[in-house]
């Protein structure tokens, strides 16, 4: 690979290296995209303190996230069809966090299934759920899931109606690619890719196999997301979420304040900030203008992840500062997957985590723990 300095440089590649479906996939929000852009313009707002003449020799980015001792505050989000950026892409995601000893989350809508991971990997892994209105058949992830001695089980919230991406209707999405002229000569163009992926190991939904018709494309996917997936949810589910997984429990997707304080009631040891990157509900706030409110509400008791729209460890600083324990990221790590697998994945967090290094010197800190509101710059 070409010198990579950047998460930037990352996606740049990306986009030259995975077929433009996936690539859109990726990159997209839902609707006009009004949240996905506040995610990173309010990011952008927070400017942070530079201190001098503080001695940061001593600098220790080392925490905890529900109770998993790790060299930073950082996670890998769940991300959908991760195994389509590259071969076997779930995979390799997990070995690279793993290598760079953080966690990694599998998503529900992964290529490769709970168990190809399992079988690959030697430490423990999150997984991420989706309830399906099948109740038999999301009792059988979260057993899978125990199976595989997952360490954590993600349930995502705000996902009970899909929110519409435009680019993957207009692009045909579809897993596998349907054999059309305008894919094929995409793909040509993308050999490396094409080659990778016939060589692995799986071409759909890993964890849906047998439950879920394989090769529809994104408008079928989506008719079947809204018959499968349940609008009824509630807080009343969650509740048997926790009667069939005794173990640690994060819930993702929550944005405000009165649902937060719902969530601290369910016992999970932790809740992330998200807006689902800016893909669900399209005029929702940033997620960083959500966190303090929410950090201030409950951050005492219960943990606070967040995510949505880090691209740098001077992101990573931002939302540290204003409440959460640690961050989850998505698209920086997809990035690196697409332009280099488990290579491109170690990179990403490796340009993070030097990031967050220098930004923690530059603004007087020694230890992501003293981080706090102290770092952030008073207009
Ligand atoms: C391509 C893509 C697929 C995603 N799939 C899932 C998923 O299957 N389950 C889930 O809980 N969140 C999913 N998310 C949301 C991410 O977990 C995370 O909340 C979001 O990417 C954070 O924003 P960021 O990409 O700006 O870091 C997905 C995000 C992206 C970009």
């Amino acid at each position: 690979m070409a010198t990579m300095t950047c998460i930037e440089d990352l996606r740049r590649r990306a986009r030259h290296t995975v077929p433009k479906m996936f690539f859109d996939y990726a990159e997209a929000g839902s609707y006009a995209e009004e949240t996905l852009r506040a995610n990173r313009a309010d990011l952008e707002r927070i400017k942070l303190r530079q201190r001098v003449l503080v001695d940061v020799s001593r600098r220790d980015l080392a925490t905890t996230i529900i109770g998993e001792t790790v060299p930073l505050p950082l996670a890998l989000g769940p991300v959908g069809l991760a195994g389509m950026q590259h071969r076997d892409g779930e995979i390799a995601a997990c070995r690279a966090a793993q290598a760079a000893g953080i966690p990694f989350t599998l998503s529900t809508m992964s290529v490769c299934s709970i168990e190809d991971v399992a079988g690959a990997v030697d430490k423990p892994f999150w997984f991420q759920l989706y309830v399906m209105k099948d109740r038999g058949f999301a009792r059988s992830l979260v057993e899978r899931a125990a199976a595989a001695k997952c360490s954590a089980l993600m349930l995502t919230i705000d996902l009970q109606v899909l929110g519409q991406r435009h680019c993957d209707a207009r692009n045909g999405l579809s897993v596998p690619p349907e054999i059309k002229i305008r894919n094929v000569l995409d793909i040509a163009t993308k050999p490396r890719w094409a080659l990778g992926m016939l060589m692995g190991k799986r071409k759909t939904f890993g964890n849906l196999a047998g439950y879920a018709r394989a090769g529809t494309n994104v408008n079928s996917l989506a008719s079947w997301i809204s018959t499968q997936f349940d609008p009824a949810l509630s807080w009343k589910d969650v509740e048997w979420i926790r009667s069939l997984w005794p173990g640690k429990l994060i819930l993702k997707g929550v944005l405000d304040v009165d649902d937060a304080r719902l969530a601290v009631k369910t016992g999970a040891s932790a809740l992330v900030v998200s807006n689902h990157g800016g893909r669900q509900l399209d005029g929702a706030p940033s997620s960083i203008s959500a966190l303090p409110k929410i950090a201030e509400a409950v951050g005492s008791e219960i943990e606070i992840m967040f995510d949505g729209g880090i691209r740098s460890g001077q992101d990573l600083m931002r939302a540290l500062a204003l409440g959460a324990r640690s961050c989850l990221i998505g698209r920086a790590y997809i990035y690196g997957l697409a332009a280099g697998g488990q290579t491109g994945v170690a990179q990403a967090i490796e340009f993070i985590r030097k990031e967050l290094d220098v930004t923690m010197a530059l603004c007087g800190v020694n230890s992501v723990r003293e981080i706090g509101r102290q770092v952030i710059a008073s207009d």
